[in-house]
């Protein structure tokens, strides 16, 4: 047996209709990358491992799933994270991990999916290609953003965005900066009047199916709409782009 061990964290989902197409299908594409490794899954989110477990689901944590690997023999474990900025969630993983230092010969950590300017070209470049436009539409991209320094990769994506051949294509975050009002000053600036709106998380789950595409009025899309825009909606989290897949792999390639 192998001892060797790559740990596939994610923040997890208990939206069962995306789980396996996105965070399952990054698993698999790694997984057939490094045949030479064991592959396992852990969730960082406390709360959706709690929701899963109350279904019959266990999910470990990070802490959970090191403490198996090592208990197995495991010598060396690369964590790469499907988190998309070095956030609180990605702090929280090098954290846990700092505690079994001494259990492992070497523990290395994959970047997160939007590390550098490279990165975010190539999310810009799969999602404007993968989603197809008419004359005039905006594909507007709703992140999820965070209460930490970090959140500014999604301005720089939409600065980048702008300046670097992506026009038409507007970052905005549900729970920090740049927010809906930003994303809506935008698309006026921009004279755009129709807009694809898509999720810019691994997951196409409660946040882009409530706040992006949700019935209500609060959603993104009916808020658009109550302004005049023409919008339509794109339930595809970024796991299951193939090239967003490679992506992971890629990072984690440079991480061993
Ligand atoms: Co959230």
């Amino acid at each position: 047996m192998s001892d060797k061990a790559i740990l596939i964290a994610s923040f997890g989902t208990s939206y069962d209709n995306t789980r396996e197409k996105t965070i399952g299908a990054v698993e698999r594409r790694i997984e057939a990358r490094f045949p030479d490794f064991i592959c396992r899954r852990a969730y960082t989110s406390g709360m959706v491992r709690k929701v899963l477990e109350k279904r019959g689901i266990h999910i470990p944590g990070v802490t959970e799933a090191l403490e198996e690997l090592a208990n197995e023999g495991v010598k060396t474990v690369l964590i790469q994270p499907t988190h998309l900025i070095y956030g609180e969630e990605y702090e929280k993983i090098l954290a846990e991990a700092g505690a079994f230092e001494d259990r492992f010969q070497r523990i290395s950590f994959g970047a997160p999916l939007l590390a550098d300017y490279a990165d975010i070209h190539a999310v810009l470049e799969t999602l404007d290609a993968g989603i197809p436009r008419q004359e005039g539409e905006a594909l507007v991209l709703m992140g999820h953003g965070a209460n930490h320094f970090c959140n500014t990769v999604y301005a720089a994506m939409d600065y980048y965005a702008a300046a670097e051949g992506f026009e038409s294509v507007v970052v905005g975050t549900v729970e920090a900066y740049p927010d809906l009002e930003a994303v809506s000053a935008a698309l006026k600036r921009r004279g755009l009047k129709k807009a694809v709106l898509t999720p810019l998380m691994l997951v196409a789950g409660d946040h882009a199916q409530n706040d992006m595409a949700g019935d209500e009025d609060d959603s993104w899309a009916n808020i658009l709409r109550a302004q005049g825009l023409t919008v339509r909606t794109v339930l595809r989290g970024l796991g299951e782009y193939e090239a967003l897949q490679e992506r992971y792999c890629s990072h984690a390639e440079k991480a061993l």
